[in-house]
């Protein structure tokens, strides 16, 4: 049996309904897809395609059992922040208040945002590998914490702290040498990594702080993004661990500490089931713990960063289907969305998965080619799976599109960017408008 055969024959022994859809999602007695308690043929009726649609059910199950395993495992203070670079908006900052999450912003745009979501200085936490000087001047100004990505950075905030109002407190991210099992283009922990400093520069930037009377009260390090074993966490924990220890010896206490984020989910039905938050949360408590318990430390307040683990199921992109096309080896499908607003595909080779939204089931009749309009041939979403016959007009959803598909969108082509809209207890609230002609003109000046 070929490859696709059995891809065929595997999709339709599968429940169309799977663990990649929202919590939410079920089918209706009329066989239509139902989203937090809203039709999506309805809702795409009334907020046209593309649509980025967000379930508030799958957020707080994905918030609540950071804070339940958090709280299980781990005996000391402990906090969960948002890393806001999966997807950024007013109302994700209002939905992260009602959990009491934090949020890392990186650079004086997602501080903005933050700042007019009424997110709390104490609540701010600042990322950024090359910190403009407006990053650095926003950070201290709206920031509790800043995290320090290298020792010339240092430098330029202990100038601006001098004579600041605020003083938020800094961390100090530390390249631990040891990156997680991920796409190459999502390790950050290597030893060649372009993030963080050294242990030997860690401890100069300890040392620069202590002799400047700078607030450095945490070390951070984050080893890269969708993982699912966290053994490498450990050996970074124990690089993190030695150098608090070693400081300590010199009178400097480690209150804060964060092993970042990263933790993986499935993004399509081979990969299920999702990676479980609970496994991560108590491994990385488990470590600390213990690694504080051998170099006699007190446990530091542990802060875990993630982005997609919380945010990429709650989203799903609905798209309409424009042209059907048969080449030499393919059936195409196109739709009115693709790399514009999901770039994933093009960048990692992602693999998604997708339904129609009526009748989903449907026998299949073999694999189709999902792409975009956009004028390169790598915008295809989704390559090979497995669909029924789909007519023109008709609708599909991609599901786990709610993390690093908006945040990376763009004008390519002209593209607008899609409406999204925030589903809960059956109603849908639009958050971010359609982008119009005039949003892709207003920055133009004519000559
Ligand atoms: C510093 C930092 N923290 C947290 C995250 C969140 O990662 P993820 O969305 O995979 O949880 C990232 C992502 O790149 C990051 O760079």
């Amino acid at each position: 049996m070929s490859a696709d055969s059995s891809a065929v024959r595997r999709r339709m022994e599968l429940l169309p309904i799977t663990a990649v859809y929202q919590a939410s999602a079920e089918r209706s007695a009329a066989l239509e897809l139902v989203i937090g308690g809203c039709r999506v043929q309805a809702l795409a009726e009334q907020f046209g395609t593309p649509l980025y649609c967000f379930d508030a059910a799958t957020l707080d199950a994905a918030a609540n059992q950071y804070r339940a395993a958090l709280s299980r495992w781990y005996p000391a203070a402990s906090a969960v922040t948002y890393a806001g670079k999966a997807y950024l908006s007013r109302a994700i900052v209002r939905w992260a208040q009602r959990h009491d999450l934090w949020l890392d912003c990186t650079g004086a745009g997602e501080i903005g945002i933050a700042v007019a979501g009424g997110a709390p200085r104490e609540r701010i936490l600042v990322h950024g590998v090359n910190k403009s000087d407006e990053d650095l001047d926003a950070a201290v100004m709206y920031a509790g914490v800043i995290v320090v990505d290298n020792l010339m950075e240092l430098q330029r905030l202990a100038l601006r702290l001098r004579s600041a109002q605020n003083r938020p407190s800094l961390w100090l991210r530390l390249r631990p040498g040891v990156a997680v099992d991920t796409h190459v283009y999502r390790q950050t922990g290597q030893e060649d990594s372009k993030f963080g400093m050294s242990p030997q520069e860690v401890l100069q930037a300890a040392h620069f702080c202590q002799e400047h009377g700078l607030p450095l009260n945490g070390l951070h390090f984050h080893q890269g993004s969708q993982f699912r074993d966290p053994a490498p966490i450990g050996l970074a924990l124990h690089v993190a661990l030695d150098l608090a220890a070693e400081l300590s010896a010199s009178g400097w206490q480690m209150e804060a500490l964060s092993p970042g984020g990263g933790w993986g989910v499935a993004y399509h039905e081979d990969e299920l089931p999702h990676p479980e938050i609970e496994t991560y949360v108590r491994f990385v408590s488990q470590a600390v713990v213990e690694g504080c318990r051998q170099r006699n430390l007190p446990l530091p307040s542990l802060h875990l960063e993630p982005g997609r683990s919380l945010m990429a199921r709650a989203g799903v992109a609905v798209y309409r289907v424009g042209a059907v096309k048969q080449t030499a080896l393919r059936r195409w499908l196109f739709i009115d969305g693709g790399m514009a607003d999901n770039p994933r595909p093009a960048l990692y080779r992602a693999r998604y998965s997708a339904l129609p939204v009526t009748n989903p089931e449907r026998p299949c009749i073999g694999p189709a080619w999902i792409a975009g309009p956009y004028c390169e041939s790598g915008d295809v979403l989704i390559e090979a799976l497995p669909m029924p016959d789909l007519a023109v007009g008709e609708l599909l959803v991609v599901p786990m599109s709610g993390a690093y598909h908006l945040a990376m969108q763009s004008n390519y082509n002209g593209a607008r960017r899609p409406a999204v809209i925030w589903l809960e207890r059956g109603e849908a609230i639009l958050i971010q408008r359609r982008e119009t002609l005039v949003d892709l003109l207003a920055r133009d000046v004519d000559l």
